[in-house]
């Protein structure tokens, strides 16, 4: 069911009904209805418009017996002209009747036709309902992203981003949360992309930060009493940009006192329940499954794992040790690990194939190469792989079996460090999921939710030889793991999670210190010392010194949820006016130079280009 044909809304301005509401039961009626001209036929004298807007399509025919005047004006009508028409509704004969239509029974006899607007020619089609996405490039689309959203495809995204909207503030509201806006103008916030930053007239040299998030002012709610907190909010990280990656995007934040993990999940399990059931008409299981992050990494090789099918990694380690393989050998030797992936039914592709997957592997994966173990279905044909004398065949076939490869499969195996080929392969196991089709059905599901726990408190970065906070500094160490926090900070674990969808990270939270002493040592392991901290955070660390509850929450990506529930493939395509993979907005040509009096203003000088 298409959700513009579903929408009820009451038809205005003018208009006795939309453009998809029109029905069999009511012929003989007049109706006025406006919209855009989607499509125009002449059929011997007589004129067929569809006539589009957001509701649907209705066709409106003009014939000289029915009105001359306005049969003779539509003659003049063009593609994306705007009209206003007053005609009788009919029945359309059997030959002409539309069945893939919601409208496709009727259409209306036009007796007077207001033009209201006229289109020059437009820069690419815009399509009409039902009908095939035409091909213009995206930059063409995006500079005229108002005609662009005239598309169904993309009005649907936007219905049902609306209903996403109001479902979250109905759930909330009954769960007795507090909608409170923070600031857009604040100070840097610790989410680890880099801040937009705005220069301050007044305070020459001082500039705002546009929040990452609003963490910090959430917690401080919680330090205030509201107790329960919801926001939509707009976010914005100055990062390198991807399909599923928006400089600013918006979230739905979440805060509460009290909270354990547990309170968390059951809180956002019923929020993902309602919005299914509102927008999919799908019911969802709960509660969510769970697994830790590191067996994430372990069995999928990514701490967002698809779901939806299986195709899980084997550690071959053991199984490879002192195989004579030199690869093998020099990976183990250095901790290393050597990983097998079965891709079942494919062991009958040939050479060319394999050629193929070992340039993915090393182009796009940038693994060191592949070993392919090639068991034919025909049980006769030998078992293709490296040469015996290279890697003798027991150890081929200890693999094989340790991986549950059976006839007719193929198995890949990958070597190197930790958790590097770990996540290679979990690059590898998504590709060999898309090559089996096993990600194909992006609308209709299935929808494999999971929580992911666990997460290390810390993240070593070799380049800067510091540690980071694999979420934010502010997430609580588990309480077992306290005692090493100083001795052995890279295994901590934190009382963080994710939730994870078809294999995106839909949200991210944790349990927050609120602790000022706790909350100095994590500092301290990220190598911020106490007057960093106090610049930075100390507005933070002075509220923990007056009663701060134990606090913990979560945000949820909103632009990726209805990405998902609409099965679009680029938030791109539910964001009415997004950024480009180069954070532009190429409509409106942002972001734009200004003038110099403005940069005088604020204080700013531009250093010359290319020393020029
Ligand atoms: P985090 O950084 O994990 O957590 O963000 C929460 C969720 O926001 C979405 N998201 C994005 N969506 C589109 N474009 C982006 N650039 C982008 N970055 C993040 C993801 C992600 O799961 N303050 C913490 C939350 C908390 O601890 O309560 C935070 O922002 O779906």
């Amino acid at each position: 069911m298409s959700l513009l044909s579903a929408d009820k809304s009451v038809p205005h301005e003018g208009r006795t009904h939309t453009c998809g509401a029109l029905r069999t039961n009511d012929v003989g009626r007049p109706v006025t209805l406006k919209g855009w001209v989607d499509t125009r036929r002449d059929l011997g004298g007589v004129i067929f418009i569809d006539l589009r807007d957001r509701y649907g399509l209705t066709q409106v025919v003009f014939s000289p017996q029915d009105d001359a005047k306005a049969h003779q004006a539509a003659d003049y009508l063009r593609s994306e002209w705007v009209v206003s028409v007053m005609g009788i509704v009919r029945n359309r004969s059997d030959d002409t009747v539309n069945p893939n239509l919601p409208t496709g029974h009727i259409e209306v006899r036009v007796h007077d036709l207001e033009i209201l607007s006229t289109s020059e020619a437009l820069p690419f089609v815009v399509t009409a309902h039902g009908q095939k996405r035409r091909h213009a490039g995206e930059d063409l689309r995006l500079k005229f992203r108002y005609l662009d959203l005239r598309r169904t495809e993309l009005q649907e995204r936007f219905v049902a981003r609306h209903r996403l909207y109001q479902c979250v503030h109905r759930y909330f509201d009954k769960e007795g949360f507090l909608e409170i806006e923070t600031p857009t103008l604040m100070k840097s916030t610790p989410e680890g992309a880099r801040d937009y930053l705005v220069p301050s007239r007044v305070h020459p040299g001082r500039f705002y930060a546009l929040p990452q998030s609003p963490q910090t002012y959430k917690q401080l709610l919680m330090v205030a009493g509201f107790d329960r907190y919801v926001q939509i909010v707009k976010c914005f990280r100055d990062e390198d940009l991807r399909a599923d990656r928006q400089p600013e995007f918006t979230q739905i934040d979440v805060e509460m006192s009290f909270a354990t993990e547990e309170t968390v999940y059951e809180l956002v399990e019923g929020l993902m329940q309602t919005i299914w059931k509102n927008i999919k008409g799908v019911n969802l299981d709960v509660p969510f499954p769970r697994l830790t992050y590191d067996h994430a990494l372990e069995r999928y090789g990514s701490d967002k794992p698809d779901l939806r099918f299986n195709l899980e990694i084997n550690d071959l380690s053991g199984v490879f040790e002192n195989s004579g393989f030199r690869v093998f050998d020099t990976t183990l030797a250095h901790g290393g690990a050597v990983l097998g992936l079965v891709a079942p039914g494919m062991g009958d592709h040939g050479r060319g194939y394999m050629d193929r997957l070992d340039k993915y592997v090393r182009r796009t994966i940038g693994a060191g190469g592949l070993i392919h173990v090639r068991i034919p279905s025909n049980e006769s044909d030998p078992i293709s792989s490296v040469k015996h004398h290279v890697l003798p065949r027991s150890f081929v076939n200890r693999a094989i079996t340790a991986c549950g490869a059976h006839v007719g499969d193929l198995l890949l195996i990958l070597s190197g460090s930790v958790p590097t080929v770990f996540e290679q392969m979990g690059q590898l196991r998504l590709h060999m999921a898309d090559e089996l089709g096993l990600r194909a059905d992006k609308v209709n599901g299935p929808w494999r939710f999971a929580w992911v726990t666990e997460f290390p408190l810390l993240e070593w970065n070799g380049k800067e030889e510091r540690f980071f906070a694999m979420h934010h500094p502010f997430t609580s160490p588990k309480a077992d793991d306290l005692g090493t926090m100083e001795s052995n900070p890279g295994r901590v674990r934190a009382r963080a999670y994710d939730l994870v969808l078809n294999g995106h990270e839909i949200g991210g939270g944790s349990i927050r210190i609120h602790d000022r002493d706790l909350q100095q040592r994590m500092f301290r392991l990220l190598g911020i010392d106490e007057d960093e901290a106090q610049e930075r955070f100390g507005f933070l660390l002075d509220a923990f010194r007056f009663g701060a509850p134990p606090h913990g929450g979560i945000a949820l990506g909103l632009d990726r949820i209805v990405m998902l529930l609409t099965g679009a493939t680029s938030l791109r395509d539910v964001i009415a006016f997004p950024k480009t993979q180069s954070a532009q907005e190429p409509m409106s040509d942002t972001p734009a130079a200004v003038g110099k009096q403005q940069l005088s203003d604020l204080h700013i000088r531009l250093a010359p280009r290319n020393g020029g």
